[in-house]
């Protein structure tokens, strides 16, 4: 766990608009800058950064938030890996939390601390090597060159090279103070007995590292130069306690943001097919590099889209590959297409014989959904025979019963229907009978463990506000604990005395008041922490929500305090129109009164909603909930009148009260 003390760091070192300023051009627009929104093709510009909130905000999409859920949005990363990221721009260095860690959990964090180092010197030096020594030029650039890869594209995958000297990473290593333990560890070194000063685990090959989703350097891959001698043509990494390769996607890292924007990735086999598709230009594309997919590798998909085109060689054992991660993607409920390549081309190969435009058009026509993909490959293979041709159709309805949507699943059983001429009924009773060999094989924890989802950000639709005036008034009261919540309002008591008050001192009173119990989740919380601030004397400002670790805190929270009118430009016309938070006192002051009344309204209407049930049942309860209502109605009455003289003219508040 990050320290709360870096935290606080990070979040004062990181400046909104130098962030965004990397991925949005952004323009200055009187106090704020504006650009278009990352999030979405857009013409005229609705995405406003404020320097001085240290916002932004996304008028096309309603997203907003700090300059850390940002790099959460656009970058997908969970909250410690968008702190990490903006923690290693800004220079400050991380403080783990290790407080509630034993000694052996305190001894493996430090581990992992140094095995994420030694990785990236390590990169830092393969790459070094390829480019700058003689050897490396001479032999590993130009292999490179020979397969037609350009500088920018071998720096963007920090593609490297290991010599031949066989202890020459291990040896700079050791060098640099780092442990023969900690080498051992990484799986960079290996330290027989016969060889007490090491030897590197990669000699004399291109190097691929493989990055983490947030880009850390986790292991590597590594090629042979030539083709045709009999060691095996890859070798990786071994598995660490920084590298499970079954939860690693090659191409994570560089691809993400255009496989979020596409809406599509493309999965591919190899480490080159990646860079040579990113070469032409596609670049939504990732590698299972050698592994099976396995289900922690959709769900780092799954962080980004839910459509997949899975790119294969046409060779036997890429076919039978695929077979096994449609069923997988189907489980995990992706939508999936399939290309097969034509005689003997892979992705590397196809992407360099053809320009963009064509490989990309390839990909959108030629790709088959599943059904019409195994269709294809099963029949060609049971030819005339009908006992296989049954047999294919079963598999094909075996991959069909593990999408879970019941909708998708019968549009798809009806197309093997119509596909084949079969009743829907008889593929119905196939389907039943795949189901429950399935159950039989998935564990029940299992299942429970496909269903867990990243939670989406809740944000009150504008239509829910409509509908329900007391939560539209609650939004509002805590939009101005947020803005305002330590100006000073002048107000007078019941003796004509006067006396200061703070703005949330003065909301959270009205609220404690009434008891009141607020509408939303959200605002629960955030006015649950605001009393907890009162209670210690403190003024919760709006800065403090921005810190906590909950996205929809932050996310409402900056919401309520940038404004739609950041979105105009009146500064630069000379137009000047009242500013929120002008008229603080009037304004807070009705806002609390209209609350009031609906409230009392709600009041009114729930006692009312009982009211047939208990006239006859319980005649004293009856009388007691009439006179409550009579209660009820000449408070309503006297807020009406207060307001009424405040408001202006035909602004009613109110609606007739059907009693
Ligand atoms: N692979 C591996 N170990 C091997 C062979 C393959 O880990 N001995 C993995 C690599 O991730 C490789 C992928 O499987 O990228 C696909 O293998 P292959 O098609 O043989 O490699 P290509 O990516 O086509 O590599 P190249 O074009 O360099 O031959
Ligand atoms: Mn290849």
């Amino acid at each position: 766990m990050i320290s709360k003390q870096t935290i606080d760091k990070i979040f004062s070192a990181v400046r909104v608009e130098e962030i965004i300023g990397e991925y949005v051009q952004l323009k200055r627009a009187g106090s704020n800058f504006k650009g278009l929104s990352p999030f979405h093709d857009e013409k005229s510009p609705s995405f406003v950064v404020s320097p001085s909130k240290q916002i932004w905000k996304d008028f096309s999409s309603g997203k907003g938030g700090t300059a850390i859920s940002f790099l959460m949005e656009i970058e997908n990363f969970t909250y410690p890996e968008a702190l990490r990221y903006a923690a290693k721009k800004y220079g400050i260095e991380i403080e783990e939390d290790k407080r509630e860690l034993t000694e052996e959990q305190k001894q493996a964090q430090t581990d992992k601390e140094l095995l994420y180092k030694i990785h990236e010197i390590a990169n830092d030096f393969f790459q070094h090597q390829l480019f700058e020594t003689e050897e490396g030029t001479t032999i590993a650039y130009s292999y490179f060159k020979e397969r037609e890869l350009r500088d920018d594209i071998i720096k963007k995958f920090q593609l490297g090279y290991s010599p031949e000297q066989r202890n020459a990473f291990t040896e700079f290593a050791l060098n640099k103070g780092y442990s023969k333990d900690i080498l051992e560890k990484s799986g960079l070194s290996i330290f027989p007995e016969n060889a007490p000063n090491g030897i590197d685990r990669f000699r004399e090959r291109v190097l691929f590292p493989i990055h983490s989703f947030s880009g850390r350097v986790l292991g590597f891959g590594a090629r042979i130069l030539k083709n045709n001698i009999k060691t095996a043509k890859y070798l990786n990494s071994p598995e660490t306690e920084i590298y499970h390769k079954s939860s690693v996607l090659y191409g994570l890292s560089q691809g993400k943001q255009a496989i979020s924007k596409a809406n599509l990735c493309l999965l591919v086999e190899g480490y080159m097919d990646v860079i040579a598709l990113h070469q032409s230009g596609i670049d939504n594309v990732v590698a299972s590099s050698g592994t099976a997919l396995t289900v922690d590798q959709i769900k780092l998909i799954k962080r980004l889209t839910e459509n997949v085109t899975i790119l294969f060689d046409g060779d036997p054992a890429g076919i039978k590959a695929s077979f096994r991660s449609i069923d997988l993607l189907l489980a995990e409920e992706m939508n999936i297409r399939i290309l097969l390549f034509p005689d003997g081309d892979d992705p590397d190969s196809f992407s360099r014989k053809h320009p963009q435009d064509y490989v990309e058009d390839f990909i959108k026509t030629q790709a088959k959904d599943f059904i019409d993909f195994k269709a294809e490959i099963l029949l060609k293979e049971a030819g005339d025979d009908p006992i296989k041709k049954a047999e294919s159709i079963r598999n094909i309805v075996k991959s069909v019963a593990f999408v879970k949507n019941a909708l998708k699943q019968e549009v798809y059983l009806k197309e093997v229907a119509t596909k084949f001429g079969l009743s829907e009924q008889s593929l119905f009773n196939e389907l039943n009978v795949q189901k429950q060999i399935q159950n039989q094989q998935f564990s029940p924890q299992q299942r429970s463990e496909q269903q867990q989802i990243r939670p989406k950000l809740e944000i009150v639709p504008a239509t829910a506000l409509l509908l329900n005036p007391l939560l539209e008034l609650e939004e509002k009261l805590v939009k101005h604990m947020l803005n305002f919540g330590d100006r000073v309002l002048e107000k007078s008591d019941a003796d004509n005395q006067p006396f200061k008050i703070t703005v949330i001192e003065e909301i959270i009173s009205h609220f404690n008041e009434d008891n009141y119990e607020p509408q939303s989740p959200i605002n629960q919380k955030i006015i649950e922490e605001l009393k907890n601030g009162l209670v210690n004397n403190e003024i919760i400002q709006s800065n403090f929500f921005l810190t906590l670790m909950d996205e929809t805190i932050v996310s409402k929270v900056s919401n309520a305090i940038i404004g739609d009118e950041e979105l105009s430009n009146w500064e630069k016309s000379n137009i000047f129109p009242p500013k929120p938070g002008d008229k603080l006192e009037v304004e807070i002051e009705d806002d609390i009164l209209i609350h009031k009344s609906h409230f009392i309204e709600k009041m009114i209407y729930d006692i009312v909603k009982k009211l047939d049930a208990v006239r006859d049942e319980d005649p004293a309860e009856y009388y007691e909930s009439v006179k409550k209502i009579m209660i009820l109605k000449s408070l309503l009455n006297e807020i009406n009148k207060k307001l009424n003289r405040q408001l202006t003219k035909g602004h009613s508040f109110f609606k007739e009260q059907k009693l």
